[in-house]
């Protein structure tokens, strides 16, 4: 029996592989390396370089390696990108997750995790906030997430589908140890940009606005540890293992913090100074989102232990340092 987990070549999917493993469960990786990378998956774990959406590769890897449980990361996730081409979203979010969940209905492949967003919630009245606030989505990142959980929902009842979505606030950190990082390209994302100009790699970041209605201006967002999202899945896999409900739940710390301090975490970490420039706001950003993770708390009996912005923030930087440490070595080889 195994655990496919697609996307696994990507920033939350290889921290997942990894903590399946070290859980002693037997892992496959589906990624096309659109936007991950080989080099994340170990060597030791099977990677298939195909899309969710190929019937047949999917068909025949649930079989070839007795999967009863999936995993799903691979998708699309770039607010703006899914403002400017949502088909992209649509196709490669909702288009393909149907064709996979066929392959796992056909397959009487009963468990189902799926990376969700904060993104669902759109710009929410109520902060923190709870599972039960109105999801209503402001991009098509977002829609297509709420379409996918949807989907689950109703292959739940017709299907005996058993699902758990997890929506994460703002993943960040790395895990250190086994050389795993955040890398997109192009990277949107605040941390690894603050961090890559700490490194002079660029000249500046652009501070979204300063005119938000919170205390300093800036937005707050609710920063958590990929190793806690990794160990999230790893106890929603165990939930849905021991016959658990299927459900919906937010993953984050709890507490938010604004640009402004974020960029004074990374200085401080650092110990470099990190020029900012001041911007216009950017599209889609509500002013706070921060999660109340009381329910996962309870049902899955996850606390995000590591989700302090300084353990974040030094993780990633511990990792970035590592990273251009091994680049160099192998520019200076080459
Ligand atoms: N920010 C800047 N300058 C930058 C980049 C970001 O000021 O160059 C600000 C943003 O405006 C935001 C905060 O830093 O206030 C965090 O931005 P990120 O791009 O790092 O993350 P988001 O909050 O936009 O995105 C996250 C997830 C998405 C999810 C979204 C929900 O990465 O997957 O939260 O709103 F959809």
């Amino acid at each position: 029996m195994a655990v496919l987990v697609t996307g696994g070549a990507g920033f939350i999917g290889s921290h997942m592989v990894a903590a399946l493993r070290a859980a002693g469960r037997r892992v496959v990786v589906l990624d096309d390396l659109s936007s991950g990378h080989r080099d994340a998956v170990p060597r030791d774990v099977s990677l298939i370089v195909a899309s969710v959406a190929d019937r047949s590769r999917v068909s025949a890897l649930i079989h070839e390696f007795e999967v009863d449980a999936i995993a799903h990361f691979a998708a699309r996730a770039q607010v703006g990108e899914s403002v400017r081409d949502p088909r992209l979203y649509w196709n490669g979010n909702v288009v393909a997750t149907a064709r996979l969940l066929d392959c796992a209905v056909d397959a009487r492949v009963r468990t189902f995790i799926l990376s969700s967003t904060a993104a669902v919630y759109g710009a929410p009245d109520a902060i923190p906030i709870t599972e039960s606030e109105p999801t209503r989505p402001i991009n098509p990142y977002g829609e297509t997430k709420l379409a996918i959980e949807r989907m689950l929902a109703s292959y739940a009842r017709a299907y005996g589908l058993r699902f758990v979505a997890l929506r994460y606030f703002n993943a960040a950190g790395a895990d250190v140890e086994r050389e795993l990082e955040e890398r997109h390209d192009p990277e949107t994302h605040l941390i690894p940009l603050l961090l890559d100009t700490a490194l002079g790699r660029r000249p500046h970041v652009t501070v979204f606005g300063r005119d938000y209605p919170t205390l300093d201006g800036t937005c707050v967002r609710d920063y958590v540890h990929v190793v806690d999202l990794a160990d999230a899945h790893r106890a929603a896999l165990e939930y849905l293992e021991r016959g658990c409900e299927s459900g919906s739940f937010n993953l984050g710390a709890g507490t938010g913090h604004s640009v402004a301090e974020v960029i004074a975490m990374c200085r401080a970490v650092t110990g470099r100074d990190i020029p900012v420039a001041y911007g216009e706001r950017r599209d889609g950003d509500p002013p706070v989102l921060i999660a109340s993770p009381a329910l996962a708390g309870d049902r899955l009996g996850w606390i995000a232990r590591r989700s302090s912005l300084e353990r974040i923030v030094r993780d990633a930087w511990a990792a970035r340092l590592r990273a251009s440490a091994r680049d160099a070595r192998v520019t200076r080889h080459s």
